[in-house]
Parts: C-alpha cells; sequence; structure tokens
C-alpha cells in the first residue's frame, strides 16, 4: 500500500484529496496546525470511507523544529512516504489595494517559508529512500499580479518558480516535482472572497483531478478547470500595456 502525507488536510482541498486517495486504497497521513479540526477530519474521512488507513499527526508548518518532528513520526512510526502534497496555505484577500504589512508576512511565513521547511526535510528523507515525490499546490494567481492580491500572489508565483528550479534540481535525487495550479474551488478559503468567481469547482472535483495528475499519468503542472486556466494562461504572455488595461476594465480597479 502507498502513503501519502498531506498538509492542510482538515478542510477544503486537503480534506477530498484525503478521501479520494483513501477510496483508491492509499494509506493517508493529514496534517493541519488545529488538532481540534484535524481530530474531527479524521474521524469523519474513517466514517465516509472503508480504507481505515488514516492517520493524523498535527503539523503546524510556520514551525521548522515541529515540521521534523512531526516527518520524523510519520517515517519511524506509521510509513514511507511516497508523495508529500504540500497543500497548506494561510488565505486572507486583501479587501482593498492597501498594503498590509502583517498580511504579507502571515502569507510569505505559511505559505513559502512553511511549504520550504516541508521540502527540506522531506529532501533528506527522500535522498536516502532513492527517491519520492513532491507536489506543491500553488495557483494560478501566481502566473501574474493582480489588484488586491500582493501578499497571496507572490507566495503563490514563488511557489510556481520554485517548483520549476525543483523539477531540475532533485531530478538526480529522483525526487519527482508537481505544481498543483487550481482555478477557483468552493472551500472556507473562497468563502471569504466577496467577488464573482467564473467556473468554480467542487473540492471533490479537484481532488479528482489531483489524483489523476499524480498517479495516473505524472505531470509536471495539474491544472483544472481547463477552460479557465486556459485563458489564465493567455493573460500569461500578453504584454504589459494589454494585460493592465484588460485586467483594469474587468476588475473595474
Ligand atoms: N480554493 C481555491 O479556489 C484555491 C485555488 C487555488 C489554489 N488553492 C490552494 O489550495 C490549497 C488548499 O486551499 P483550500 O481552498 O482547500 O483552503 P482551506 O479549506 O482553507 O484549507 C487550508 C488548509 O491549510 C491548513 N493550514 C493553514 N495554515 C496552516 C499551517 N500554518 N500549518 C499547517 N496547516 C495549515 C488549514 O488547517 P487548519 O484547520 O489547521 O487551519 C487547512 O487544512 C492552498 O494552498 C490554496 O492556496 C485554493
Amino acid at each position: 500500500m502507498k502513503t501519502i502525507w498531506i498538509t492542510g488536510g482538515s478542510s477544503g482541498i486537503g480534506f477530498a484529496s484525503a478521501k479520494k486517495f483513501l477510496d483508491e486504497n492509499w494509506r493517508v497521513i493529514i496534517s493541519s496546525k488545529n488538532n481540534e479540526r484535524l481530530e474531527k477530519a479524521k474521524s469523519l474521512l474513517i466514517k465516509e470511507s472503508k480504507n481505515k488507513e488514516i492517520y493524523a499527526i498535527k503539523c503546524d508548518i510556520i514551525n521548522k523544529k515541529e515540521v521534523e518532528n512531526s516527518i520524523k513520526k510519520i517515517i519511524n512510526e506509521i510509513s514511507n512516504i511516497d508523495i508529500a502534497l504540500l497543500n497548506a496555505a494561510a488565505y486572507s484577500p486583501n479587501k482593498s489595494q492597501e498594503f498590509n504589512i502583517e498580511n504579507y508576512e502571515l502569507l510569505i511565513d505559511v505559505n513559502l517559508k512553511g511549504t520550504l521547511y516541508c521540502i527540506d526535510i522531506l529532501k533528506e528523507y527522500m535522498t536516502k529512500n532513492n527517491g519520492g515525490h513532491i507536489a506543491l499546490v500553488s495557483s494560478p494567481v501566481g502566473y501574474r499580479g493582480l489588484p488586491t492580491a500582493g501578499a497571496y500572489g507572490l507566495t503563490k508565483a514563488g511557489l510556481i518558480n520554485l517548483a520549476e528550479s525543483l523539477f531540475f534540481d532533485f531530478k538526480k535525487l529522483k525526487i519527482k516535482i508537481s505544481v498543483i495550479n487550481p482555478g477557483f474551488i468552493q472551500t472556507n478559503s473562497t468563502n471569504l472572497n466577496a467577488f464573482p468567481m467564473p467556473f468554480i469547482k467542487s473540492a471533490e472535483f479537484a481532488a479528482n483531478k489531483i489524483y489523476l495528475g499524480l498517479v495516473k499519468s505524472y505531470k509536471f503542472e495539474i491544472i483544472f478547470p481547463k477552460f479557465f486556466l486556459f485563458i489564465l494562461k493567455i493573460g500569461r504572455i500578453l504584454p504589459y500595456k494589454l494585460y493592465f488595461y484588460l485586467v483594469s476594465k474587468i476588475t473595474k480597479l
């Protein structure tokens, strides 16, 4: 039986992915920073799935030592890690275009530094283990700068760039890298958004696409829903003048 470790597995995309991998007969370890929510998620997964190979290990990824101890605990007490789905993130949309340094610090600490702490320990362990697969959950918000999304966008742009670098650097270590860029998915995070979210999909839809892209046929970039992401990818190559004009027009900002 193969094993996946999912950070941010207590809700949303992480939780739905845990359910999908359990249903596909994987051993699943979920982590998050809030132990109460994590244990509730584990109980729900036990109730909803025939496969009972589900474990919960509290891990606040902001805390480097906790990340190291959690990964050690998984490896020593539960199982090898075949796939690490680094999905945990903080999301706090700016209500306006005001520059809020605390928001920037929080998102950099969780989304960037926290993810890097996980990669650092996983790299050491997967190298010894002769390989593995690390998947970073980013966002198409990282493709280009968008109004009111400076803090979140810079962390997600950083993760996309990081994944591209690691694709090359970890090849010789036999560690596969994937980056997952979902469109709008209905979760606690997107419930905070006050703007329209075109082509929004369920967390179960996202989990299915993640499973297919990680397991059925390896993909470096996993994107969904395809049509929305196609439009965003065109936006990525527009010259600045046209890009700024179109985004200002569409967002009225
Ligand atoms: N929903 C979308 O439309 C969308 C689109 C593109 C990308 N994404 C990305 O998809 C991923 C999952 O997002 P979601 O929408 O499913 O959000 P969500 O339901 O709010 O889930 C976020 C998860 O991250 C965990 N988390 C937050 N801070 C943490 C920390 N310091 N240490 C460990 N775990 C922490 C939360 O656990 P606690 O319960 O402990 O707080 C929760 O399990 C994120 O990387 C997000 O950026 C989402």
